[in-house]
């Protein structure tokens, strides 16, 4: 039993090409100030032939193993947070774990949308903590653009593709997940989804000719019900932690909409020079987005060793997520 898993490692990954919002307006009837002002995104990354769920967090994980200066043999845990996995059966972490070389470690993924990584992380935190692991390799990644139909300005301007990965070990002193609040909420499974390609509906010529296998939204609702839940949860996990909001050095957001980010850290009373922000160059990268804003917090110094940084994040589902970490890498 450990009192605390760290975050030891630390990686990213996203595919090389860029789509700027130049493009977008060759292809959709959009503008890259409309692009810009109703979401804060100047470019995202596409994956290409090759850069598929699996090869992306094998690389991310690749990165945070490095890092952690760990061999691939000593983690006993790979757990993969992803919507968007390799192949619908089975759990794309398998395949992350054969990538990687972790040949004795088990294998499995978390879904939860957009809030994957907070959620993985509570789990692989837990695992730890109760001594069911170990060294965990915990990776997000989706690769949403798969289900994007171009043609549809609403949707194909908000996501971009990535991974980010984080290893977590057992630590006496007080580091990495110290509290976290979960939640959902499936009556409003409807605000965002793919309908087509599952066990309820099947895909079929007629729903794939209807372009059922897209991710379709209502923005605008999706866009209340994040700054809500995001609000409340923060404040929850702040003082479930123990800490007030003065103490907290970073909020890490997921990053949808730069509008929804200002909404929430504006009923946080935290100022936006605390709030980390790289959707302009990213996207919505969905479960990946947290962890890989988190990657270049570390990088950019925003974030040092002792600081206590917020992560919270929405999805579809609905789903929601918000934790307070303790940095404790140097
Ligand atoms: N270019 C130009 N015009 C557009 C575009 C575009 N790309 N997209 C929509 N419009 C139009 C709409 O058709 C609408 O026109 P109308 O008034 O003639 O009908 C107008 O712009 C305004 O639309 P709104 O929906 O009011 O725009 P809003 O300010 O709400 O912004 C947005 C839309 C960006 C989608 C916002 O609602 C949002 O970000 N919502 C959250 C969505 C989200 O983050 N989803 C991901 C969840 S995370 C996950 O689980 C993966």
């Amino acid at each position: 039993m450990a009192n605390f898993a760290a975050i030891t490692g630390w990686g990213m990954a996203v595919p090389e090409r860029v789509l700027t919002n130049a493009d977008l307006e060759r292809m959709v009837e959009t503008s890259d100030e409309w692009i810009q002002t109703r979401t804060g995104i100047r470019e995202r990354r596409i994956a290409g032939p090759g850069e598929h769920t699996s090869a992306l967090s094998i690389a991310a994980g690749r990165a945070a193993l490095a890092r952690a200066g760990l061999d691939a043999a000593q983690i006993d845990t790979v757990i993969l947070a992803t919507c968007t996995p390799d192949r619908p059966f089975p759990a794309t972490a398998c395949a992350v774990q054969a990538g990687i070389g972790a040949r004795r470690a088990a294998a499995f993924d978390v879904v939860a949308a957009c809030s994957g990584f907070v959620y993985g992380l509570q789990v692989a935190t837990s695992m730890v903590r109760s001594g069911a692991a170990r060294n965990v390799l915990f990776v997000a990644c989706d690769i949403f653009t798969h289900f994007i139909n171009w043609n549809d300005r609403n949707t194909c301007v908000l996501f971009g593709d990535g991974a980010g990965a984080v290893v977590l070990q057992p630590s006496d002193e007080p580091a990495g997940l110290l509290s976290c609040v979960l939640g959902a909420d499936g009556e409003q499974e409807d605000l965002m989804a793919v309908d087509a390609g599952g066990t309820r509906l099947p895909a079929t010529p007629e729903l794939l000719e209807q372009g059922r296998q897209y991710v379709y939204m209502n923005g605008r609702e999706i866009f209340k019900h994040a700054v809500r839940a995001m609000a409340a949860s923060s404040l929850d996990a702040i003082q479930a932690a123990g800490l007030s909001t003065d103490d907290i050095a970073l909020v890490i957001p997921h990053q949808a909409n730069l509008r929804i980010i200002e909404a929430t850290a504006k009923r946080l009373e935290v100022p936006m020079d605390r709030v980390f922000v790289n959707l302009d160059r990213y996207g919505n990268t969905s479960a990946a987005s947290v962890p890989i804003a988190l990657v270049e917090a570390v990088e950019q110094q925003r974030l040092r060793k002792g600081d206590y940084a917020l992560l919270t994040a929405f999805g579809g589902g609905l789903t929601w997520a918000s934790a307070v970490i303790r940095w404790s890498a140097e």
